[in-house]
Parts: C-alpha cells; sequence; structure tokens
C-alpha cells in the first residue's frame, strides 16, 4: 500500500492547529497557534474570542502545515477535522475550513473525535495494540476507555463533576497562578510535601468513576479558612497535597481497571497527561503491578491539543472508509 497523507485540522478550544501526517504514525508537519495570551487575563477560554482567533489563524495555520510537509494538495488522501467535542464556534471554524478543502480538491473528507484524537497522540509514537485501556486527562474531560480493538471506544468510568484539568485551573486561581493553571501547580508541587491529606474521592467505591469537587472544595476551604485566621499555608506543600489525591485516584482506579480488563497497552492521553506527578506514579505502578503491560505516554509536545493526534485518528476511518459528507457539522457535546 502507498503511503497515505491525511491532512488534518483542530480547532475546538483555543488552539488552532494543523497537521499532515503520513500512515497515521508519521509526522510530516504539526503546526499548533495557541491563544493562551488572550484568554489569560479572563482566567479562562472566552469562546467568543476563541472562535475569532481560528477564523483568523485558520489559513495561515494550513498553508504552514502544508509547506512543512513539503506536500501539495494534489497529493493528499484526505482531509480530517475536529468534529467535537469542544466549542461550538470553534469547531465550526476548522469544519467549515475542512469541508472547503475537500470540495476544492475532490478528496475524502474525515470526522474526528477530540477524545479519540488524545488517545491515538500515542500512535505518533508507539503502535497501539489492543485492547487498550486509556486514561484521559484534560481541561474538560476525565474519562476511563477501554478500546477492545482500534475503532471501539467504551466509557467505563468518568468524572461526575469536575474534569481534572479543570481542578487544576481552578485551585490554581486560588493559589494565583496563571491560567491555565496545571503546569504551574504540577511544578510547585514537586517542591512540596502532601502535608494537608485532602480526601481521595471514591477511592473505596465499586466504580471507575471520578469526582473532583469535593477536592476543589476542600482546597478552597482550607485556604479560605486560614486567610479568616491570618494564618500563611505554605503553596508549595498545598499544591503537592492536592496533586497527590488527583494522582492517587486517577492511578488507582486506571490500575484496577487494567487488572480487570486484562489489556495488552495502557495509554495515558491529555493535556494533564503532561503532568509530570502523574507519569511518574504510572510508570512506577503499572512496572510493578502490571509487567505485562505496555504504558504508553505521549511526548509533552503532543498531550495538549494538537491536529496530529487527529491525523492519526483519521487514518483508521481513511482505511476503512468511514468518510463525512459535506454536510458536517461541529458538534459539541459529540460522545467517543
Ligand atoms: O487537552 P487539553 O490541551 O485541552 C482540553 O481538551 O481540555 O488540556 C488542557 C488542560 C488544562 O486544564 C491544563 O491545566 C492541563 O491540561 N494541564 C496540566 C498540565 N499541563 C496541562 N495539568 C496538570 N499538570 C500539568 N503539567
Ligand atoms: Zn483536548
Amino acid at each position: 500500500m502507498s503511503k497515505k497523507r491525511i491532512l488534518a485540522i483542530e480547532t475546538s478550544c483555543d488552539e488552532t492547529s494543523a497537521a499532515v501526517i503520513e500512515n497515521g504514525e508519521t509526522i510530516l508537519s504539526n503546526v499548533v497557534a495557541s491563544q493562551i495570551k488572550s484568554h489569560q487575563r479572563f482566567g479562562g477560554v472566552v469562546p467568543e474570542i476563541a472562535s475569532r482567533h481560528h477564523v483568523e489563524q485558520i489559513t495561515l495555520i494550513i498553508e504552514e502545515a502544508m509547506k512543512e510537509a513539503h506536500v501539495t494538495y494534489e497529493e493528499l488522501d484526505a482531509v480530517a477535522v475536529t468534529e467535537g467535542p469542544g466549542l461550538v464556534g470553534a469547531l465550526l471554524i476548522g469544519v467549515n475550513s475542512a469541508k472547503a478543502i475537500a470540495f476544492a480538491h475532490d478528496i475524502p473528507l474525515i470526522a474526528v473525535n477530540h477524545i479519540a484524537g488524545h488517545i491515538f497522540a500515542n500512535q505518533l509514537v508507539s503502535r497501539l495494540e489492543f485492547p487498550l485501556l486509556s486514561l484521559v486527562v484534560s481541561g474538560g474531560h476525565t474519562e476511563l476507555i477501554y478500546m477492545e480493538k482500534e475503532d471501539s471506544f467504551e466509557i467505563i468510568g468518568e468524572t461526575r463533576d469536575d474534569a481534572a484539568g479543570e481542578a487544576y485551573d481552578k485551585i490554581g486561581r486560588v493559589l494565583g497562578v496563571p491560567y491555565p493553571g496545571g503546569k504551574h501547580i504540577d511544578e510547585m508541587a514537586h517542591k512540596g510535601e502532601d502535608t494537608f491529606h485532602f480526601p481521595r474521592a471514591m477511592m473505596q467505591e465499586d466504580t471507575y468513576d471520578f469526582s473532583f469537587s469535593g477536592l476543589k472544595s476542600s482546597f478552597i476551604n482550607t485556604v479560605h479558612n486560614a486567610k479568616q485566621k491570618g494564618e500563611e499555608l505554605d503553596s508549595e506543600d498545598l499544591a503537592a497535597s492536592f496533586q497527590a489525591a488527583v494522582i492517587e485516584v486517577l492511578v488507582d482506579k486506571t490500575i484496577r481497571a487494567a487488572k480487570e480488563k486484562n489489556v495488552k497497552q495502557l495509554a495515558l492521553a491529555g493535556g494533564v497527561a503532561a503532568n509530570k506527578g502523574l507519569r511518574e506514579a504510572l510508570e512506577t505502578k503499572v512496572a510493578e503491578e502490571l509487567p505485562d503491560v505496555e504504558l504508553l505516554i505521549p511526548p509533552l509536545s503532543l498531550c495538549g491539543d494538537n491536529a496530529a493526534m487527529i491525523g492519526a485518528a483519521a487514518f483508521t476511518k481513511l482505511k476503512n472508509e468511514q468518510f463525512a459528507n459535506l454536510a458536517l457539522n461541529g458538534t459539541p457535546g459529540l460522545s467517543v
């Protein structure tokens, strides 16, 4: 089979990204334009601002990705785009750009789920083998997804309230670090100790679901009560205690699920996969308790939102000829 090239586009949140991927595993280019600076002063992503930036950037980013890959439109086998989940206005910019390219160059259009994309980021490093369990942890999602084969996704556990990244960003605000707080809390956590022993929610319960809002409230109350008493708490110990609680629950449930499902591979995915503490804890636990399971952890550059992961996930659909048509729409609440 000749090499198949996919131009992929991702605009579901606050990164405008385009990539050219060969056979779902080789990155020819992966251009990511972050808008973080424009959203930072609002303490979160402002949907309207995100859409406007995508409109301004998308054509330039696609051109740059094509140029960097040294590929012409005639050499493309398909154009893929994130269909959802995400912000509707943001998704629509990517979807409409992809549709225009598919129509103008008469190539197939492939609709990709953003969560599947995060999992397939791992395929840009190692070949995926099934059955596989993925822990998807990002700003909007915390899910344990069981994949019996490359096109089947079963959510066996998910958060009942806040996503892990969302909890990081919320407590980041309390500690006064810039948005998004995850990376900063992670750095602070490595300099502190777990002295506060925050609650580990739903640890003993017979479910793979998660809950982070109780932990977040407990954190906020601790800081608030100290402030009222005029006490100064150690920010690094607070960060370390929060991180220890998040990681313990994520790792415990993931290891339990991987054992029960008897998987070949365990794949970490999503923006929070960049967390140093989580990466280290999973590596240690898998080595100790699941020596026969291969642990996949994406490089930092592929943890956050990017189009390369969308191109990797799209390859399965190209092989199966599962194409979208020009009526494709953005679907904000799309499930995996
Ligand atoms: O996957 P992503 O780029 O966007 C979504 O699809 O949500 O994830 C962004 C999330 C943010 O909440 C951010 O704070 C978090 O990932 N994050 C981290 C770290 N780096 C990014 N959380 C904890 N530790 C990190 N090192
Ligand atoms: Zn994401």
